[in-house]
């Protein structure tokens, strides 16, 4: 009897979960409102997305689609696992030796004066991929735009530690999502859970 109710207890626990989900969330729309930001020069978009399922590459294509740039990804000689806990285990492992993964050569446009830079939040800043790529790209005088997505911890030094890579470069507010998971993407719910590209198209207005 105490394990029947045990299960009923959790399966009511998990219905309201689910609920909530569905319920509370935002779900993936298209933009309502419309794009009021005129860029004062030509825009181009470089992201690194590791997970399955693309959280940052959402994003990153919610500002192409309302700006019209070109869009560049970051991309990995040697990629990273795809289960989530082996490619925490390989990062912790990195971080730790001080190592880095090769990437592969990127040409980024000469006549590009705004850079819109996006990357998952990996202990607390951009990922290590835009790290390695920022050291061979110090953007001097160039206006660089952060996004970012995150697993709930928010992105609270990928501003300063991009001033710090690129000291020469302007930087902007940016923008970060919390990202979805597989379950939640199925679900249809928000691409980033909480966010959706109305939350994109406001945050370019309140830019330009
Ligand atoms: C190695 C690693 C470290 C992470 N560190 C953080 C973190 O510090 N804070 C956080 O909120 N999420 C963290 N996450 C979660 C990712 O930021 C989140 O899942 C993101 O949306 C993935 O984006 P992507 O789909 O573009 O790869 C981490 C994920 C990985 C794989």
């Amino acid at each position: 009897m105490k394990t029947v109710i045990i299960i009923l207890v959790i399966c009511l626990v998990a219905a309201i979960a689910l609920a909530g989900c569905c319920i509370f969330r935002k779900r993936n729309t298209e933009a309502t409102i419309p794009m009021t930001a005129k860029l004062p020069g030509k825009a181009v978009i470089i992201y690194y997305s590791q997970s399955k399922v693309g959280n940052t590459a959402t994003i990153a294509q919610w500002i192409q689609k309302h700006v019209g740039c070109e869009m560049i990804a970051i991309e990995l000689v040697e990629p990273y696992p795809e289960a989530y806990f082996e490619t925490l285990k390989a990062v912790g492992k990195e971080r730790k030796e001080k190592t880095e993964r090769a990437i592969k050569p990127i040409t980024v446009p000469e006549d590009c004066d705004i850079i819109f830079l996006g990357a998952p939040i990996w202990y607390g800043t951009h990922a290590l991929p835009m790290a390695t790529f920022l050291k061979s790209h110090p953007f001097a005088g160039k206006t660089l735009i952060p996004f970012s997505t995150h697993g709930g911890g928010g992105a609270p030094l990928v501003e300063s530690d991009l001033k710090a890579a690129c000291p020469e470069a302007t930087v902007l507010k940016g923008f970060t999502a919390r990202g979805s998971n597989q379950i939640e993407r199925r679900l249809n719910i928000g691409v980033t859970s909480h966010h959706t590209e109305d939350d994109v198209v406001a945050w370019l207005n309140s830019l330009f």
